[in-house]
């Protein structure tokens, strides 16, 4: 084959520009995304809530009839004891606001195929099948909004109440899709539906998919979901559950013991056992659990999605209220080692959770189940300024040991917790660096990274 040299430098131009523009478009694509989840980021904490007709009956939230606990017909049954007759959309969001969370991701349906709001679709409702006869969604996002809170969907795309619902029961399912593609693609359709009323309706900050492991991103159109969402609202922010299709993790239950690759992700929890409220569970964390949680998961670099489950009539149970009183005072008190923080350092420097304010020039230390004593923090190559403590002003002294002149190795840092300054769940100390924080992970035999 000839070559032709004009021919090659007109090809490697035009490849050299081909690589560019996609080069530019995928930074301009990563730096959009880091700037629709800077809020996020920053939110670190957010209020989850499961309310539905599963209230009504101490059974789990759909996995109840599912797994067989208790049949389809007497599971629905439950929506006619559904009242939300003590309802306060504005005491909720009080509440919320008051446990210092940023944002709240509400169940808009969950998989019994309920909806909270007035949807036009021919299936349940809480307008339609229960005594609450009303959308319960519209007044609390105003009451969110109200408060500068971000509003959160749940939305479960597995339906198991509706008729062209493949999955049903645990061991028994209404078809399969390749036995009849025109049932699923009704079911399709009535879903997407009900996702557009969703987002016309309340135009969520944030969409909490659910489900989504029951069929593939072919068979949900994940693409397609995530494409019109963005389309209504560039901004809008999606979880993971989406088959690949969201911008962020979301563990269950389930605290990372290092820290997770991923950029940005959220561990939803429960305060007792249930997402749903349940009268016999009673397992509450306490405040001081879920205090020590928290830091845990901002130490880590997440965000943490504390759940609750108000009864059928709308009340909160006052182990929630509690917990989440206890934990927005401690939130106020230690504001600044919590929002707009960067996740802390690796857990060998100190012996717990730490967070990074954003400039990097404050260290903020978690003294988890801490009175009084010495402390110690060690590879930390920066002078310290000044150390004290978050929320009360006293300042602390320090003493750095083992520091040589001419070796790069830094010394080990001591501090002094005297008795007196200690916070009912976890102390917080704030570190004043010289400059950005830097570590040193030296030729200590084992670490060399
Ligand atoms: C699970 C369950 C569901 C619950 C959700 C919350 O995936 O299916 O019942 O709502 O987790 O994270």
């Amino acid at each position: 084959m000839q070559i032709n040299p004009m021919k090659t430098c007109l090809l490697f131009i035009m490849l050299s520009i081909m690589n560019t523009t996609s080069f530019a478009q995928q930074k301009t694509n990563d730096d959009s995304i880091r700037q629709k989840m800077e809020w996020f980021s920053d939110a670190k904490l957010g209020i989850f809530i499961h309310w539905g007709i599963y209230a009504v009956a101490d059974v789990s939230e759909s996995w109840s009839f599912h797994n067989k606990q208790i049949s389809w017909p007497n599971y629905m049954k439950q929506a006619n004891s559904f009242t939300a007759s003590k309802y306060d959309p504005a005491d909720w969001a009080a509440l919320i606001a008051a446990s210092g969370a940023r944002y709240a991701v509400i169940t808009t349906k969950h998989h019994d195929g309920v909806a909270l709001w007035n949807t036009k679709e021919n299936h349940y409702s809480t307008v339609k099948s229960t005594p609450a006869k009303r959308d319960l969604l519209t007044p609390f996002y105003q009451e969110l909004r109200k408060r500068n809170i971000k509003a959160g969907a749940y939305f479960s795309l597995i339906d198991w109440s509706h008729p062209d619902y493949p999955g049903f029961l645990k061991d028994s399912s209404r078809y399969k899709i390749n036995d009849d593609p025109a049932r699923w693609e009704r079911f399709r359709k009535f879903y997407q539906n009900q996702l557009n009323e969703v987002t016309t309706q309340f135009n969520p900050d944030l969409y909490w998919f659910d489900g989504d492991w029951e069929h593939s991103a072919d068979e949900w159109e994940s693409q397609k979901v995530r494409a019109g969402i963005l389309s209504s609202n560039p901004n809008a922010i999606i979880n993971g559950r989406l088959m690949g299709y969201g911008d962020y993790e979301t563990p269950e239950q389930n605290i990372p013991v290092s820290r997770p690759k991923y950029n940005w992700w959220e561990l939803c929890m429960t305060t007792n056992n249930n997402w749903g409220y349940r009268k016999t569970d009673t397992a509450w964390k306490t405040p001081y659990e879920i205090i020590a949680l928290f830091a845990d998961v901002i130490s880590t670099g997440g965000n943490f999605l504390l759940d609750i489950g108000p009864r059928e009539d709308g009340t909160i149970p006052k182990e929630q209220r509690l917990i989440l009183t206890e934990l927005g005072a401690w939130n106020r008190k230690h504001e600044k080692a919590i929002f707009g923080t960067l996740g802390g350092i690796a857990p060998g420097h100190f012996y717990g959770p730490t967070t990074i304010s954003k400039d990097s020039t404050s260290l903020f230390l978690f003294l988890q189940g801490q009175t009084s004593g010495t402390i110690m923090v060690k590879g930390l190559s920066n002078q310290i300024k000044a150390i004290s403590v978050v929320g009360n002003g006293t300042e602390l002294k320090h003493k750095v040991v083992g520091k040589i002149s001419w070796s790069p190795v830094p010394g080990l840092v001591y501090i002094d917790v005297p008795k007196g300054v200690q916070d009912n769940y976890i102390t917080v100390l704030e570190l004043t660096l010289d400059k950005p924080v830097q570590l040193y992970r030296g030729h200590g035999g084992f670490l060399t990274n």
